[in-house]
């Protein structure tokens, strides 16, 4: 955001006092003396009025904000908000004939169906009105365009009089309390989607998803929780020793234990976003990585999902040319720790394949802690039964025969026995079964079964159990 202020303030009040008194004029600054002033500018290059042009560098002042700036969408999202005051005109944009429409899903999961839309103030010029003061908007697409991104740069000019300049900082506070308001009890997830190089807040904010509605093993979600919290305190101790303030967490086990959910729940409680990087994704090539760390998101948690991706034999090539990912290992290391890193970062790596990691990821100032997120144990089993039927099963009598049935199926271990095996069941299994017989904890009981796992990946099938 720049602000281009007359060269010379007035230097001395009285030679300003009559146009003051024509500005505070009514009818001339509903928007009438403003435009008539943009007009005289615009001819002042033909010079018809002559001078028109200094007249406006010293009487108007412009802000211009482009794109690239995050208060860019603040501010658009500001100008399509209804009047508070109402009068008559009802919206900020009532007057508009140019508007663009912006479209957005609310999640990852979301159908085109579940979409919102949201009028924006489209390209072009034209007046507002703020508490009684007019101003000029000019949205426009500049010619040239952003190299890495290929979008073509965009700025917002907003135009008003000298004397009513305190207007930006009011609409810009507006905003950006706009802004926030809509974030709050909200967690924003940034990708880099296609080429970009670059961040983008993906869909609108999700609410927060609690802390507590994920179910690790007994202590394992406290762990990680007081270890960031420790981390997020102890930020002078790296200053004064020099050492770059990051940490890196490795959540592993098999697909539907709540890693993602928890890295997701976690950053809610620190009230972080998330910026998410899908290292098994298409188009994530080292430079992307490496750019992409160096300029993460302010308050957000780094997650590299499918951390393995960057392990696996990349030889084999698929029929369309494609041979999975392009990150390599010694690209996921640098951008780790590399001089690019970025000095201050939490990052959370998820993998299914532990065996496939490379120690050398496993290293301080990469990864300092590794937590296995597992099947299903007993522990979680009940914990989950009771957010689901704790209100119908007051003496947990129901519980208890849940519990007994998943042992008897080894689905769970037995009490002290080892936690967990390949056989057993996954958290999101149980808690399909749950929404599946939502307030019939009977069906549950009974389809039990259906947790019976049935899917294993090739390496794994030896010594699958058949569903009977
Ligand atoms: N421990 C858990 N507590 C609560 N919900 C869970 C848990 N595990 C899985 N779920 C539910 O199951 C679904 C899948 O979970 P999630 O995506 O977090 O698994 P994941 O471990 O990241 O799997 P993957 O390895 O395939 O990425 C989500 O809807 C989630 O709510
Ligand atoms: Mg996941």
């Amino acid at each position: 955001m720049s602000t281009s202020q007359p060269p010379t303030p007035p230097s001395s009040a009285t030679s300003f006092l009559p146009l003051d008194a024509l500005f505070e004029n009514p009818v001339f600054a509903g928007g009438a003396g403003l435009a008539g002033l943009a007009a005289a500018a615009s001819l002042g290059r033909k010079s018809i009025i002559l001078g028109a042009g200094a007249l406006k560098r010293r009487l108007l002042v412009e802000v211009e904000i482009s794109k690239q700036d995050n208060s860019y969408g603040w501010l658009l999202a500001w100008m399509s908000l209804p009047r508070p005051t109402g009068g008559f005109i009802q919206s900020r944009m009532t007057r508009l004939h140019q508007l663009s429409m912006k479209t957005s899903s609310t999640s990852i999961f979301d159908k085109p169906r579940h979409a919102s839309f949201m009028l924006h103030a489209g390209y072009g010029r034209y007046f507002m009105r703020h508490k009684g003061v007019y101003f000029q908007v000019s949205r426009e697409k500049q010619s040239s365009s952003n190299m890495t991104t290929g979008e073509p740069h965009e700025t917002i000019t907003l135009t008003t009089l000298y004397a009513q300049r305190h207007l930006f900082e009011d609409i810009f506070r507006e905003a950006h309390e706009l802004a926030v308001e809509a974030q709050e009890g909200k967690t924003v997830m940034h990708t880099a989607q296609g080429h970009s190089m670059d961040w983008k807040p993906f869909g609108n904010p999700r609410k927060k998803r609690p802390l507590s509605s994920v179910i690790l093993d007994k202590g394992i979600k406290e762990r990680i929780v007081s270890d960031v919290k420790d981390f997020l305190d102890s930020q002078k101790w790296y200053v004064d020793r020099g050492i770059p303030y990051r940490r890196g967490y490795l959540l592993y086990g098999p697909p539907g234990s709540g890693k993602s959910s928890f890295i997701q729940s976690l950053a809610g409680e620190l009230d972080f976003g998330v910026s998410l990087i899908n290292l098994s994704e298409r188009g994530i090539t080292d430079d992307k990585l490496a750019m992409l760390l160096t300029k993460l998101p302010p308050r957000t948690i780094l997650l590299l999902e499918d951390a393995d991706a960057a392990f696996v034999n990349r030889r084999k090539t698929e029929s369309d040319g494609y041979n999975g990912a392009t990150v390599t290992f010694s690209g996921l290391l640098n951008a780790l720790d590399g001089v690019a890193a970025g000095e201050e970062r939490i990052a959370f790596l998820t993998t299914n394949h532990i065996d496939r990691l490379d120690e050398a990821l496993i290293r301080p100032g990469r990864v300092d802690l590794t937590v296995r997120i597992g099947q299903a144990t007993r522990y979680q089993a009940a914990e989950m039964w009771d957010r689901f039927y704790g209100d119908i099963d007051g003496d947990g009598a129901g519980r208890s025969r849940f519990l007994q049935r998943l042992e008897d199926l080894d689905l769970i271990a037995p009490e002290g026995g080892q936690k967990t095996s390949k056989m057993h069941t996954s958290t999101a299994a149980i808690q399909g079964l749950f929404l599946f017989n939502k307030n019939d904890m009977e069906g549950a009981i009974e389809q039990a079964p259906g947790l019976i796992p049935r899917i294993y990946e090739a390496e794994e099938h030896e010594g699958m159990r058949v569903p009977a």
